[in-house]
């Protein structure tokens, strides 16, 4: 097979289970390079613990996972990855700059940090638009400013996939568009995953969407049926339809299309 060929992502009957409790289950996705797939679900779905499984921080009851046609464990360092929750202390006292170059932490070659590595952060700050905030203090920020250092951190680590879980829970409605906008751009160039819990936010930015109940409910288009919305969030899909850019779901009464 050409490596061109080889997907970013492919998961086949995936189980995971925490003592003994199933919160995954029979997972099959496939995510070709390139691609940008949003996960959506309600809390506890699961989604996190995908992007852990897929990171290889948690070992599957049953099924296989492969990052690039090899093991997790063997290519982690191809992901980047931006976690939920990154709460900082407000006078934790790291600097910018510091926690976008621990990006290089597994990658330098000494015990010191090289000038290449100094370099690689550096571009990492200019793409993510954050090298300003260089030498501020990372508590300080706000939350938007602290989830581009987060993405400019992923970057350092020189990845071809990124995955961001929940990015922009702490960030203000104003920032999230700009944010979304850096996203797209970096797909231009890495595949992502974006999982959130918002459907309307990220269904405007995504190439595709799945949603993740336990199981996996993948669409091959940014078409998702009212029966799966419903299947999600055990709610009629009117409740929430108003949030939803028209072209996720197919026409139905009380939707004006823009
Ligand atoms: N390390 C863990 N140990 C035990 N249970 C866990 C662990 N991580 C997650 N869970 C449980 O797995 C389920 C899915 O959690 P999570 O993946 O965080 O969902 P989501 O990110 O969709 O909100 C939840 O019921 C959660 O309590
Ligand atoms: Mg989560």
């Amino acid at each position: 097979m050409n490596d061109n060929d080889i997907p970013a992502i492919e998961i086949s009957n995936l189980y995971v289970a925490f003592d003994g409790n199933l919160v995954l289950e029979d997972i099959n996705l496939t995510v070709e390079k390139g691609d940008y797939l949003g996960i959506i679900g309600p809390n506890g779905g699961g989604k996190s613990t995908l992007l852990r499984t897929i990171l290889g921080l948690i070992v599957p009851e049953r099924g296989t996972i492969k990052v690039l046609g090899h093991s997790p464990q063997d290519n982690h360092e191809q992901i980047g990855y931006v976690p939920q929750y990154a709460l900082f202390d407000r006078y934790f006292p790291v600097k910018v700059g510091e926690v976008v170059l621990m990006g290089r932490l597994g990658k330098r070659k000494g015990l010191s940090y090289s000038r290449q590595d100094r370099q690689i952060a550096e571009q990492a700050l200019q793409r993510a638009g954050v090298e300003h905030l260089k030498n501020r203090q990372i508590g300080e920020l706000s939350g938007g400013e602290r989830q581009r250092v987060l993405v400019a951190r992923a970057l350092a680590t020189e990845p071809s996939i990124l995955l961001l879980d929940e990015p922009t829970a702490s960030v203000d409605p104003g920032f999230q568009v700009t944010f979304y906008e850096l996203l797209a751009e970096l797909n231009e160039s890495m595949t992502i995953i974006l999982v959130s819990h918002d459907i309307s936010a990220v269904s405007r930015y995504v190439k595709r969407l799945a949603c993740l109940n336990q199981r996996l409910f993948c669409s091959d288009s940014l078409e998702i049926t009212k029966e799966m919305v419903e299947e999600m969030y055990h709610c009629p899909v009117d409740l929430i339809a108003h949030g939803i850019p028209h072209r996720v779901l197919p026409a139905h009464e009380g939707v004006v299309e823009h």
